[in-house]
């Protein structure tokens, strides 16, 4: 296998135009609506606090369900905690994690994991754009971490429990951005250290690696009544880039945010796949919305999952 990971051939050869017409048709589709109830039912999401996890941890509270948001400000998961629960009359508790260090990621999944309580959802969905490289105090690239390892980390840490309990709908808020890692993982440069970092290509190398650790675990839970998707939550209105320069703040506030869809229709869709009875047994798939698809090549190298893995467990510092 070629040490860098690049396989220009062999995704060039898989490459189709319908594959691409397909997502343009789906990203003007609305999702579909979820009528089921979420009464007694216990979901975990990451970055509650703000925009598609907002959005989404109120349509499930609004429909019966219990909360548990992995978020990394104390002031903001207060103000969720008390909007929800006195707007619902459900529980929306939460535990302080910052996902750009292992530590904190790895507290919080042994939090996770000492819980009596049963997960029945469990929705990834904190993320960062950047559009300058960053490194984490391990030197990880940032966007890698909190996008990418930071979920495989808690997954990897919770698999047996999940599995133990027989049922739970896992959820990666990915992104159509995968395809901006046009020729695949480049694992002789993870951290971005020998080539310009960009914005996209950093973005689009983490949701990659998240659509490839898909390929794994749907692998570890077949069979399990444990299910793993990942979906695209629709080019919609939030806050992210804040992180970034004035000059790009002011170019998503003045342009991109025009062109941008409201965030209800991300939450509609994860309800949908977190509820919908339908979906019980549907595990591995990718869904722009609501709708399946097939994401890029690269995304479904199962040879390049497999190495990912391996790489992610030392990355991750976890036991093999
Ligand atoms: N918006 C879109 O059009 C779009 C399209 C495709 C995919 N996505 C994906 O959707 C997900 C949500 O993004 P969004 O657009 O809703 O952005 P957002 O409004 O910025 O929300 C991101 C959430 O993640 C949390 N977060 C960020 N860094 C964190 C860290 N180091 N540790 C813990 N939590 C952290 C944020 O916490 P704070 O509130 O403390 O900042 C916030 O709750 C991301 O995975 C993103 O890649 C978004």
């Amino acid at each position: 296998m070629d040490k860098s990971g690049i396989k220009f051939r062999k995704y060039f050869k898989e490459y189709s135009f319908s594959n691409v017409l397909a997502m343009i048709r789906n990203n003007s589709r609305s999702p579909q609506v979820c009528e089921e109830d979420g009464h007694g039912q216990l979901v975990v999401i990451t970055g509650a606090t703000s925009g598609i996890g907002y959005a989404a941890a109120r349509k499930f509270a609004s429909k019966g369900a219990n909360l548990l948001c992995l978020n990394r400000n104390k002031e903001k998961s207060e103000e969720l905690k008390h909007e929800i629960e006195s707007e619902y009359g459900v529980s929306c508790d939460y535990i302080l994690a910052d996902f750009s260090s292992l530590e904190d990621t790895h507290k919080a999944a042994h939090q996770l994991l000492e819980m009596e309580k049963p997960i029945d959802v469990l929705i990834h969905n904190a993320g960062i754009y950047l559009t300058k490289r960053q490194v984490t105090p391990e030197g990880i690239e940032k966007v890698f971490m909190v996008n990418y390892l930071s979920s495989f980390i808690i997954n990897y840490i919770l698999k047996a429990k999940l599995k133990s309990q027989g049922k739970c709908r896992i959820i990666l808020v990915s992104s159509e951005g995968h395809r901006f890692a046009a020729w695949g993982m480049r694992f002789d440069d993870l951290d971005w250290s020998k080539r310009r970092y960009g914005g996209l290509k950093g973005y689009g190398a983490a949701k990659l690696a998240q659509l490839l650790s898909l390929i794994k675990f749907e692998e570890y839970f077949r069979g399990s009544g444990v299910t793993i998707n990942a979906m695209h939550p629709g080019a919609v209105k939030t806050s992210t880039g804040q992180e970034n320069s004035p000059v790009y703040k002011s170019f998503k506030k003045n342009l991109l945010d025009r062109t941008l869809k409201p965030v209800s229709i991300s939450a509609e869709a994860l309800y949908y796949l977190g509820i919908y009875k339908d979906l019980e047994t549907i595990s591995g798939k990718f869904f722009n919305l609501t709708t399946l698809e097939e994401p890029a090549p690269p995304a479904l190298d199962a040879e390049n999952a497999e190495r990912l893995w391996e790489v992610s467990l030392k990355m991750g510092k976890l036991e093999g």
